[in-house]
């Protein structure tokens, strides 16, 4: 494998053009590059595991367009589908029974979930059922954790991960105090902090949202005991459990972190995998809790294009393909080889660094570790991360650009992949 310095210059054109006229050139922030350094790469089109940029260059892909490509990208059963679903119109506005196929899908899958709405984004999701968490309990505080991400709402932007990690940013300016007032912190797998807050502000306390594996400091498991201790102090303190499966859901287990860990909560968030690769999201959980939603209760939410057939029809076929038997199991043996590769090759070249993996998502940091919170994944040595991400990509290996996200394997990624995307690590800690 030769590292040669890539051509990227219909890539550095279009950035610089699109600096003029959008904030940072971009529609999301971590696209930027700003922690890895160099250019963000354009890209041109995308298919099964891989990308091409506008200059002609082939990467293998572990972002996945930040989740929901699972599948691969454009699998062509999920494109087929769509074509035959454009025919009949991009947007309804009205109930389309496609929703109820895949509002079955998700629950059947998904422990918590009695009831579901959809709308558009993760963010608008975990906004949801925020409201949903306060107008159930009448209570307005909520426990999150530090460095989990749950959108751009205000009330979540406090100690939020990744995209706010990245630049720097503790908080957003524009977010009102007396918005995040109620918004409590503990560090992630403390169980004693969660304790502590709850006996602070007895009977105020709505919930606790969380990653149940977060994907936003990077990737953290939880400790044994973590969530099932979370479980039990929310029970006891009459709270409700959320957990934010935007990321794990479909991924780490058919049935999200929920079904992995045995622990079920009482409501969950979903997005990304659901959408296919089209804007989605979801919440959902006790049949009780969701009577609250409007028009079924008072809590009002909607959206004019929720629920919408191309959003549906990407989320069912992208489930059915998830539903074949062994998926799991080889999501579950790639990701293992390249993590476990990951860590020995950085062992072997006298790099600290740690890491894991759940199924199809996977993380190291280049730190000793052990990492269990936000705090110690900043211990990482970012300036490393960063030459590391500059080296993989020249050797057409796409991983995402901060060292503060997980990354994704999808099913079409192959053994052939991942030897790739080891030798180019090997060569790249090799040179660091
Ligand atoms: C756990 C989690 N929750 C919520 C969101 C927000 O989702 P979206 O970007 O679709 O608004 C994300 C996005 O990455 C996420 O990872």
């Amino acid at each position: 494998m030769v590292s040669t310095p890539l051509k990227t210059t219909k890539s550095e054109e279009i950035f610089s053009a699109a600096q003029k006229i959008m904030p940072g050139g971009v529609s999301s922030p971590v696209r930027a590059f700003k922690s890895v350094g160099g250019q963000p790469i354009v890209f041109d089109r995308v298919k099964g595991a891989y990308v091409w940029d506008v200059d002609g260059n082939q990467y293998i892909d572990y972002v996945g367009t930040w989740g929901p490509a699972i599948c691969g990208h454009a699998h062509p059963e999920v494109i087929a589908a769509l074509h035959e679903a454009l025919e009949k119109g991009t947007s309804f506005g009205a109930p389309c029974a496609l929703e109820n196929v895949l509002a079955e899908m998700v629950i059947d899958a998904v422990p918590s979930i009695e009831m579901v709405r959809f709308v558009n984004s993760g963010t608008e999701a975990c906004m949801s059922v925020l409201r949903l968490m306060r107008a159930f309990t009448g209570r307005e505080k909520i426990i999150k954790f530090e460095g989990c991400y749950h959108g751009h709402a205000d009330m979540f932007l406090v100690k939020a991960g990744s995209g706010v990690a990245t630049l720097g940013l503790p908080d957003s300016p524009g977010v009102p105090k007396n918005v995040t007032v109620n918004t409590l912190n503990a560090p992630y797998n403390d169980l004693e902090a969660v304790k502590k807050l709850f006996s602070e502000n007895p009977g105020q306390i709505a919930g606790i949202i969380l990653e149940a594996v977060v994907g936003n400091s990077g990737f953290i498991p939880p400790d044994a005991g973590f969530l099932e201790g979370l479980r039990m102090l929310t029970e006891e303190n009459g709270a409700l459990l959320v957990f934010d499966e935007v990321m794990t859901g479909f991924r780490i287990a058919y049935g999200g972190a929920q079904e992995k860990f045995g622990v079920t909560p009482d409501l969950t968030t979903l997005g990304k995998i659901i959408g296919g690769g089209l804007p989605v999201g979801a919440y959902g959980g006790r049949q009780d809790i969701m009577a609250m939603v409007a028009p079924a209760g008072p809590m009002y939410q909607a959206g004019t294009l929720s629920g919408n057939p191309l959003a549906m029809t990407a989320g069912i076929k992208t489930l059915e393909l998830l539903q074949k038997p062994g998926t799991y199991e080889y999501l579950d043996q790639i990701t293992k080889k390249l993590s476990n590769g990951l860590l020995e090759i950085a062992k072997e070249t006298g790099h600290a660094a740690c890491g894991g993996q759940i199924s199809a998502m996977f993380g190291f940091f280049f730190t000793e570790g052990p990492v269990h919170n936000y705090d110690h994944a900043k211990k990482s040595d970012l300036a490393k991360f960063g030459r590391f991400h500059r080296g993989m990509l020249e050797r057409g290996i796409y991983l995402a650009p901060s060292q503060f996200e997980a990354g994704f394997t999808s099913f079409v990624h192959t053994e052939e992949d991942i030897d790739q995307t080891l030798a180019a690590a090997r060569e790249v800690l090799s040179g660091l």
